[in-house]
């Protein structure tokens, strides 16, 4: 179910860690792919210390980036868990020198710091014996040759107890994460595509998750039963509908690569985030620590860098809603909960004035959110008498601008009215 909490939200730091950062490697791709072989990606188990794991400075980054949520990897489609679970002896606590409860012990942090949980939990588990029972739709493939056989049978026979007993090993797992593990609010699905709604036995699925917390968030990648959207990479054009969530890596990597050095800037970053929140949607911005739990310098830069600038503009940032549309101001914008404020964002440094069309409600004040400091407006040409508008420039120079995004605090006499007609012959004045 949607909780306000999300909407307010704005800002959540999407986390993926685990035994790929050893070798530096794509999660769990690297071998689905055949990049290398499955020996040597569980090679990596060896070496996943996490030494220098230290969950309160990973939630403290956390609160620091702004961010009022957080998703970790509890386990990936490699099926190697980062709690600790009766069900499979796949995991960080029995299989690496770590020995750690990582779940448990970030989670304990994030609810310290009153930063809402989010658990990221992989439907597939290319690990599992049980998995590749069954084909997507129970549809057998006509070449058996590309068949992946992490993912289904290569004989072509399905064994449909396999498969029920796998679906009650994920039950068993997820029901360890929502007993053993505070008070998770957010569920982040992932790998849905590789069964269809009825295999993964929906809904009732999602009616057990519920059963452990009747306010759990569901995110949508769940063949259609999800609470909220999770566009990936590329941001939206079109406002998804309803309530959304972008993700997106810093590089280009969801784990820790370190030859990828294919870095966003902190101003690309910021600009993201402004098109999302713009737009009624959330952005959960990933970090892929390093095997010992250290977030490479690079990404702690571009979290901090973010927080500060979120911290100056907070009252146009979390608990507000979406703004207008680009025809009426060219960028982006949010409304305040009350709809009697509108808060512009500035991307470029400002020339002479500000342009906003259409704007029907008069206006009280206009100002520099960041200094506070007052703009002067004119309202030129409208019809009063039609009720069309003028347009309303506000002035503002280069030195009012912020280092990154410029926000413009407009304070209106009521609630938002914008026109939005092909205006009309003036016939009499
Ligand atoms: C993709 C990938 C996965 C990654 C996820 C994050 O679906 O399967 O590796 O964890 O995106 O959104």
């Amino acid at each position: 179910m949607m909780q306000n909490w999300f909407e307010d939200a704005k800002l959540g730091i999407f986390i993926h860690y685990g035994i790929y950062a050893v070798k530096g490697i794509a999660e769990s791709w690297s071998f689905f792919n055949g990049r290398i072989s499955y020996e040597e990606y569980m090679e990596q188990l060896e070496g996943f210390t996490a030494s220098k794991f230290d969950a309160g400075s990973w939630a403290e980054l956390i609160e620091k980036a702004g961010a009022k949520y957080a998703v970790l990897t509890s386990k990936h489609h490699d099926g190697v868990a980062l709690f600790d679970t009766k069900y499979s002896d796949l995991s960080v606590m029995k299989k690496t020198p770590a020995k750690k409860d990582i779940i448990k012990e970030f989670n304990n942090a994030l609810e310290k710091r009153g930063i809402h949980i989010g658990v990221y939990y992989s439907l597939i588990d290319w690990s599992h014996p049980d998995y590749p029972s069954v084909y997507a739709n129970g549809e057998i493939p006509e070449d058996l040759s590309k068949v992946n056989r992490f993912s289904n049978p290569t004989d072509g026979v399905q064994d449909e107890d396999k498969w029920k007993r796998f679906l009650e090993f994920n039950n068993h797992q997820l029901s360890e994460l929502l007993t053993n593990y505070g008070k998770v609010d957010l569920l982040w699905f992932d790998g849905d595509w590789e069964r269809s709604a009825k295999q993964w036995n929906l809904p009732s699925f999602k009616e057990y998750l519920q059963s452990f917390n009747k306010d759990i968030i569901i995110n949508s990648r769940l063949q259609g039963y999800g609470d909220y959207k999770t566009p990936e990479q590329g941001i939206p054009i079109t406002r998804p509908e309803g309530p959304w969530e972008f993700c997106t890596t810093i590089n280009d990597s969801w784990g820790y690569v370190p030859h990828d050095n294919h870095y966003k800037t902190l101003k690309q970053i910021i600009r993201m985030f402004v098109d999302c929140i713009s737009m009624g949607g959330n952005m959960l911005l990933d970090v892929g620590p390093m095997e010992d739990g250290t977030i490479p310098e690079q990404q702690q830069d571009i979290l901090i860098g973010l927080g500060n600038w979120i911290r100056q503009n907070e009252e146009a940032i979390h608990g507000t809603r979406e703004g207008i549309m680009q025809r009426y101001w060219a960028g982006g914008s949010t409304l305040s909960k009350d709809k009697k404020t509108l808060y512009l964002f500035v991307h470029d440094t400002p020339q002479e004035s500000l342009c906003l069309k259409g704007l029907s409600t008069p206006i009280k004040r206009i100002s520099v959110l960041h200094t506070s400091k007052e703009l002067k407006h004119e309202v030129h040409g409208g019809v009063p008498w039609f009720n069309i508008p003028g347009t309303t420039w506000i002035y503002i120079s280069p030195e009012d601008a912020n280092e990154h995004i410029t926000v413009i605090k407009v304070e209106l006499e009521d609630e938002i009215d914008m026109y939005g007609g092909a205006g009309a012959v003036v016939t009499h004045n």
